[in-house]
């Protein structure tokens, strides 16, 4: 049982996979000689495959002479959002059966593909005549212009729609054309890894640029502070609370570093001229220590060492975190709080706490997977929420229990017969 839910859990994986690493483009197809008839339905949604484009689609409008307008990139959003660019397609489509596919499989595989049925293919450059032989079946393929050096898409379609008037003007009254405007690849990239690719080669850029912000990255490991680090300092002995220190972001100084073993990993963020009780130091490192275990991480703790002034105390969490999976982040929006026991001058100890922070260790991308977020999944809206319902569950079990206790009379008083008389003695 297991291995049949299995082999069809990976047959559904392959099969979605499939629907998703191809390219789809939109497809136009109309022919304005032929009465506008009923189409098959497509939704908007819908994935069409290329054997299904062929065999179903452009099969019904039996064509003998196609003649294919192909674009390097296309978009279903080239065509929505341009269409007083693209108004002879728009007048053409209208004036006679016409279909509009949006998301087709590879459609400029009919190049290669309607050769085996019977078709002659011409390719048509531009201002050449075209010279088709008495053959039945022709497939005119026109390339249109390059999109991609054009720096507009406006402009891009604008050139596009007047390549094929000119051409259908020219070549259209020759025979019965079908007529098929379509692109080679998508013009806007559809696939979620190419999309990160590039986020990603945008947030290095930016990165090599300007810095973002509270973003530290070393190695392995990295992490982004929404807020300031604070410290709070406490002096006497025993030590008493004195007050909070921020160390502004805007001090980084954008030189971290880091070391990355099979099971353990230290990033160490720097800080120029930290200001603490009056005191400025020069050079400020905190270095946050990352445990591998067992397929997940934790923080295990921070220490902090100022000037030369080496502080090599363990900041230890105040609660225990959570062991994160390796390939997650974690993030809380919540006070993180290292507690120190080390001195440093007349301060005697000071905690080091984050608030609103995303960190993730022994994975070297430059962006954040999936956040463990530090908020168990059981707040207190939700156990309010489960409770509410047990209340509400158990009052309707008593109900129902009640209701199904009540005894109905097994005899009823007949008006017209004897009256029921129970005797009685006594
Ligand atoms: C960590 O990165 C630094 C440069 O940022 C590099 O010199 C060092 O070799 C790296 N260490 C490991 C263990 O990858
Ligand atoms: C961090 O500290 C700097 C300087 O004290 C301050 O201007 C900035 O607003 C602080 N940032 C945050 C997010 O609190
Ligand atoms: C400070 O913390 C370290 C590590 O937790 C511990 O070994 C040490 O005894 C502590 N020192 C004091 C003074 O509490």
């Amino acid at each position: 049982m297991s291995k049949w839910l299995g082999s069809l859990f990976f047959l559904y994986l392959s099969l979605c996979h499939n629907s998703f690493a191809k390219d789809h483009v939109p497809v136009v197809i109309w022919n304005t000689n032929q009465v506008q008839g009923s189409v098959p339905s497509v939704s908007a949604l819908q994935y069409i495959t290329y054997p299904n484009f062929q065999a179903k689609y452009l099969a019904s409008f039996k064509p003998n002479n196609i003649l294919l307008f192909l674009q390097d990139a296309l978009s279903i959003e080239d065509l929505t959002s341009h269409t007083s660019e693209l108004h002879h397609i728009k007048e053409w489509m209208e004036s006679g059966h016409s279909l509009f596919l949006p998301n087709v499989e590879d459609a400029a595989h009919l190049v290669h593909d309607l050769p085996s049925h019977g078709y002659n293919v011409v390719k048509l450059e531009h201002d050449a005549g075209l010279t088709l032989k008495q053959e039945d079946k022709n497939l005119v393929v026109v390339e249109l212009p390059s999109t991609l050096t054009n720096p507009s898409r406006r402009r891009a379609m604008q050139k596009a729609d007047e390549v094929m008037e000119n051409v259908i003007s020219k070549i259209g009254a020759q025979r019965d054309f079908t007529i098929i405007f379509t692109g080679s690849k998508p013009s806007v990239e559809q696939r979620n890894d190419q999309f990160e690719t590039r986020l990603r080669v945008a947030r290095s850029l930016q990165a090599a640029a300007e810095p973002i912000k509270g973003f530290h990255l070393a190695n392995c490991t990295k992490m982004y502070l929404r807020k300031n680090i604070t410290i709070n300092l406490y002096k006497g002995n025993p030590p008493v609370f004195d007050k909070s220190v921020e160390i502004p972001e805007n001090n980084a100084a954008n030189e971290d570093t880091g070391d990355c073993q099979s099971d353990s990993a230290i990033l160490m963020v720097k800080y120029n001229d930290v200001v603490l009780d009056g005191v400025t130091y020069k050079k400020a490192i905190f270095s946050f220590r990352f445990e591998l275990k067992g397929g997940s991480w934790i923080v295990e703790s921070v220490s902090a060492s100022f000037d030369t002034i080496l502080i090599r105390a363990n900041y230890k969490l105040d609660t225990d975190m959570d062991w994160v999976p390796v390939g997650m982040s974690f993030a809380c929006s919540e006070k993180f709080i290292f507690i120190g026991n080390d001195t440093l001058g007349s301060i005697t100890k000071m905690d080091i706490v984050l608030e609103g922070f995303q960190v993730q260790s022994f994975q070297t991308l430059t962006r954040f997977d999936g956040a463990w977020d530090c908020v168990g999944f059981f707040t207190v809206p939700i156990w309010c929420g489960l409770l509410i319902t047990l209340l509400l569950v158990i009052i309707l079990t008593i109900g129902l229990f009640m209701l199904s206790d009540i005894k109905t009379m097994d005899r009823f008083d007949d008006p017209k017969g004897q009256p029921i008389s129970v005797p009685s003695s006594e």
